[in-house]
């Protein structure tokens, strides 16, 4: 039974709201536009999508416009991470079924993907925002990402994803995902290396966390 849901028209005829299993389709599609060069064994499909929606409902949102879904995101109810992790651990192989904790203090995002046609509108910050008023209606400490860095791919030549890594915590160049994402409010805590496999983030994601309670610092 969901605890809680969420319905909020946005700005330009876009409604941003819990999804449900119905939507498992266009959030597997919304899937496979986002993530052209991330390897196979790691991008979510409607089975996928539709356990998520089973195992927390609260956890799972979605964009529409004119009632066809361009964008979504899927989280999950966890404790802090103590350890480097990749992936498909963190997610239970994509299912989230044994990742699931029901007390869990944190929000775990996994993805949050808006198709290209609709990306610059701040939709993503609208979930982001929508992801945290859930950490508050479930009485959570805030969101966790661990964001990948995508725009590695464009500077791999010059410089190591070690590097790059420095340069982005030091704000000496944006990237198309953490840049949104610091944005949102997610504090960097460190890199992890070998989270994910696709060469253009140089198999690396940064564990970032954005809490409910400003004065909060892990
Ligand atoms: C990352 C992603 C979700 C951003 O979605 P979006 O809706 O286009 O982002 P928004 O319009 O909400 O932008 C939020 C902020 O980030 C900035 N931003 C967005 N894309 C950016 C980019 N490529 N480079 C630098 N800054 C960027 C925006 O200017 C905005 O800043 P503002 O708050 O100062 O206005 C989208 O590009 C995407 O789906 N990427 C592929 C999947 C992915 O990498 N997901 C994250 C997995 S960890």
């Amino acid at each position: 039974m969901i605890k809680m849901s969420i319905n909020k028209d946005l700005e330009n005829g876009f409604v941003l709201r819990s999804a449900c299993l119905e939507d498992a389709i266009r959030m597997e599609f919304v899937q496979a536009m986002c993530y052209p060069t991330l390897h196979q064994s790691e991008i979510m499909d409607r089975r996928h999508f539709a356990n998520h929606i089973k195992v927390f409902p609260e956890g799972q949102l979605v964009v529409e416009k004119d009632g066809v879904v361009i964008a979504s995101t899927s989280t999950f109810r966890s404790e802090f991470p103590k350890h480097d992790h990749n992936f498909l651990e963190a997610s239970d192989n994509l299912w989230l079924t044994n990742a699931q904790v029901p007390n869990g203090e944190w929000l775990y995002g996994i993805d949050m993907g808006v198709l290209p046609e609709y990306r610059g509108l701040g939709l993503s910050k609208e979930m982001y925002k929508a992801r945290q008023e859930v950490c508050k209606q479930l009485g959570l400490k805030g969101q966790i990402t661990v964001g990948m860095t995508i725009g590695f791919g464009k500077v791999k030549d010059k410089m190591s994803i070690e590097e790059y890594c420095v340069g982005l915590e030091k704000n000496e160049f944006t990237d198309p995902t953490i840049t949104p994402q610091r944005k949102a409010g997610f504090r960097w805590v460190r890199p992890v290396y070998n989270y994910i496999n696709d060469p253009e983030a140089g198999y690396a994601s940064i564990l970032m966390y954005n809490p409910v309670d400003e004065n909060y610092f892990i």
